[in-house]
Order: structure tokens, then sequence, then C-alpha cells
């Protein structure tokens, strides 16, 4: 784990609220895999905000940092330019080792989809995509995933891009077709949940990046506290630390 001052490379914004960054941070970069983030210091913002890693070039020493305004931290962070310098400490948590000899899923929600592009760039192009957005104006990466998987399905609530309705509408019908393979997620918690419970009900295997609320970042406080079920009980988990990727099958979703 690293924390420095890194500097920004460029910076593309993808909607009205959602930016990117691609940062230089070779040493950083070189520690990263899909589903790892980082936690960046935001102007006098004490607490650090966590940041999903999206794509790492390890050759070129960067990584691309995609994150939605929700607060003053991050409203702080998109005012950044190219050329500044932030404060990241990272790479966290433990991110997914996708089983590359499967038939493999991956199915982001909203923001919840910039970790899964990486995850399906490392995959190759064997990887079929589900991609949920609130409506338009909010789809992002599009064009990216379209490039690295054999197959891109993407939902809106409302109807106004892509089929209306769910994630999990695609899901189902997929595997209503073939069970053989395993399912990759990040997005909201109700998505994570729907996901978890279809993929139970189908006897499929399936990974969740659980997104939470987090103070240290490193294990350190209770902030990111989730409620497992694991073989030997149950257990008080650190996101941050033990996760942020965990077995569908030992979240609890209610806890
Ligand atoms: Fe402090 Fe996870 S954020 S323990």
């Amino acid at each position: 784990m690293f924390q420095s001052f890194y500097k920004i490379q460029s910076v593309e914004q993808l909607n009205p609220t959602t930016f990117s960054f691609v940062v230089d941070c070779k040493n950083l970069a070189a520690e990263s895999w899909c589903g790892r983030f980082v936690n960046i210091q935001c102007g006098e913002k004490t607490l650090r905000r966590p940041i999903s890693i999206s794509e790492i070039d390890q050759e070129m020493g960067t990584i691309t940092l995609v994150f939605e305004v929700r607060g003053e931290g991050t409203a702080w962070l998109a005012q950044r330019k190219a050329g500044d310098e932030i404060n990241i400490l990272g790479p966290l948590g433990n991110g997914f080792f996708p089983d590359k000899g499967k038939r493999a899923i991956f199915i982001g929600g909203g923001i919840g989809c910039p970790p899964m592009l990486g995850a399906a760039q490392d995959y190759g192009e064997k990887a079929e995509a589900i991609l949920g957005f609130r409506s338009k104006g909010q789809v992002i990466l599009l064009d990216k995933f379209e490039k690295c998987c054999q197959s891109v399905s993407v939902t809106t609530n409302d109807g106004s891009f892509g089929t209306k309705g769910f994630v999990t509408d695609v899901l189902r019908e997929k595997l209503e077709s073939d069970t053989d393979c395993v399912v990759y997620a990040c997005g909201p918690m109700p998505m994570l949940k729907g996901v978890a419970e279809l993929c139970n009900e189908k006897n499929v295997l399936c990974y969740v990046s659980l997104e939470q609320r987090m103070g240290c970042g490193i294990g350190a406080c209770l902030a990111c506290a989730c409620k497992t079920h694991e073989k030997d009980g149950e257990h008080m988990r650190h996101v941050c630390k033990n996760g942020p990727v965990f077995d569908a099958r030992e979240v609890d979703f209610n806890g």
C-alpha cells in the first residue's frame, strides 16, 4: 500500500455528475488489480473518499478512477484539473479474481459499472456485460464495454435507453438458457441482493463488490462493517479490508 501525491494525467466528464481521471502512479498501478480501490484526500476533509479502480495500465503506470459527485468531498475532487496532484492511499481491498475457465457475466449498476470494466477487460473477449442505469443521461462507459465484451446489455429504469427494467431481468433470461457461468457484480445494495438471490436460486457462483460508507479504509475503524454467514458461523467483516469483494452466498444483505 502506498500513500503519496500523484499527478492527474487527464480528466474527462462522462455525464453531468460523473468524472474520469487517469492518474500517473507507477508503483500503485503495479499493485492494482480489478475490484481494488483507493482512498483519496479531498481538500480539507478529514475522511478520505473511497473510489474504485476502473482501468489499470501497467505498462503506462496509470490507473483510471471514475467517480460520481455525491457530496462536498467528491465535488472538490471534480474540480481538479489535468496536471494537479492528489493525495492517494492504496491500492486497498481484495478485488476480483475471475475464473477465466468459465463463461463470465459482469454486472454493473450506475457507478458500480467502472470497476466491472477493468474486470471485463482483464477477462477478455468471452466476457458478457449487463449494465443498469436510472436513465439515458446516466449511461457511462458503454463504448469501452462494447470493445472488450462479446455482448453488452443495457437496462434503464425508465426505458429511455436499452431495455426498460433492471439488470436482474436480463440476468434471469441469460440464466434460463445456460447456468454454466460465474457472475461478478457491483452496484447498489438492492441490485446486489437481487443478483445474489437469482444466482442462488439457479446455483450459479456469484461475487459481489459492496459499496459501503467508509472511514479509514484500512480496517482500523468500524464504519464499513457488514454481516456475513460463513462456514464457521456469523461474522462482522470490514468491507474495506476483507472485501469489498465477497462471495455473495456469505453476505447478509439484510444485516
Ligand atoms: Fe475503517 Fe473499514 S473503513 S474499518
